[in-house]
């Protein structure tokens, strides 16, 4: 069996899936990460693994950027190949003035200017919302590592180049950072009836003209990756 986009066959991939944007991270996290880790997916350079941490299996799967692409690859996940859990590992611009440059960010909500909703023809507007045990184990895992981390309202955007300059208007609402993938995977995991989680780290200040270095975002990747495998481990009888 596989899809379109992915060629594992079923039983391939762990029931719990970390999911960063960009496939050759996938590649470093499975490498660097994971204990035996092989490869089960590579079609359009989409790579996928699975290992596993601390002996539980995991998966790691790039997802590409936007809600398009994250919302083809999760929706496979979630239907195809029975997988439970999705936390998307990424970066973000912060938007509110407490957040800075290295800190993460755990997504509880994500709202959005995409359509994607559209689809489920409510008649109502959607409040893509993450899932209580993945965010719990999320905030004590960060407690425990001890990272500089806020818990609440994202913004996925359909733009990464934006010409209505609307950031202020999110800041207004107390919304933490932008980023451009959890709401499509908050809604595709709601619809399945399982489960998503968005950990992000801060690589720049839009509003503030500020980013971080090369070697800062590599050091705050590794913070973030120890709260998602520690989150992983944290559910693993649940
Ligand atoms: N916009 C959208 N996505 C992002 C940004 C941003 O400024 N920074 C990191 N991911």
């Amino acid at each position: 069996m596989s899809t379109p986009h992915n060629n594992a066959e079923k039983g391939d991939i762990a029931e719990t899936v970390l999911m960063p944007g960009d496939p050759l991270r996938a590649k470093f996290i499975a490498e660097n990460f994971l204990e035996n880790p092989v490869c089960y997916n590579s079609i359009r350079g989409m790579l996928g693994y699975t290992g596993t941490y601390k002996g539980i299996p995991v998966s790691v799967q790039g997802s590409g950027m936007g809600m398009p692409s994250i919302g083809i690859y999760s929706y496979e996940l979630y239907h195809e190949y029975d997988v439970k859990n999705i936390i998307r590992i990424g970066t973000a611009g912060a938007i509110a003035d407490n957040v800075n440059l290295r800190d993460i960010v755990i997504g509880v909500s994500a709202s959005t200017n995409s359509g994607y909703a559209s689809q489920y023809r409510l008649p109502g507007t959607y409040a893509p919302t993450a899932s209580w045990k993945l965010i719990s184990a999320a905030v004590k895992s960060a407690e425990e590592i001890g990272s500089r981390y806020h818990v609440g309202n994202i913004f996925s955007s359909d733009t990464f180049y934006d010409d209505s300059g609307s950031l202020a208007e999110w800041n207004k609402m107390g919304v933490l950072a932008i980023e451009m993938e959890a709401a499509a995977l908050y809604m595709n995991a709601a619809r399945a009836g399982k489960n998503a989680l968005c950990i992000l780290t801060i690589s720049d200040c839009p509003l503030k003209g500020l980013s971080t270095t090369a070697e800062e975002r590599q050091n705050t990747f590794t913070e973030m990756m120890k709260i998602a495998l520690e989150t992983v481990d944290k559910i693993k009888n649940i």
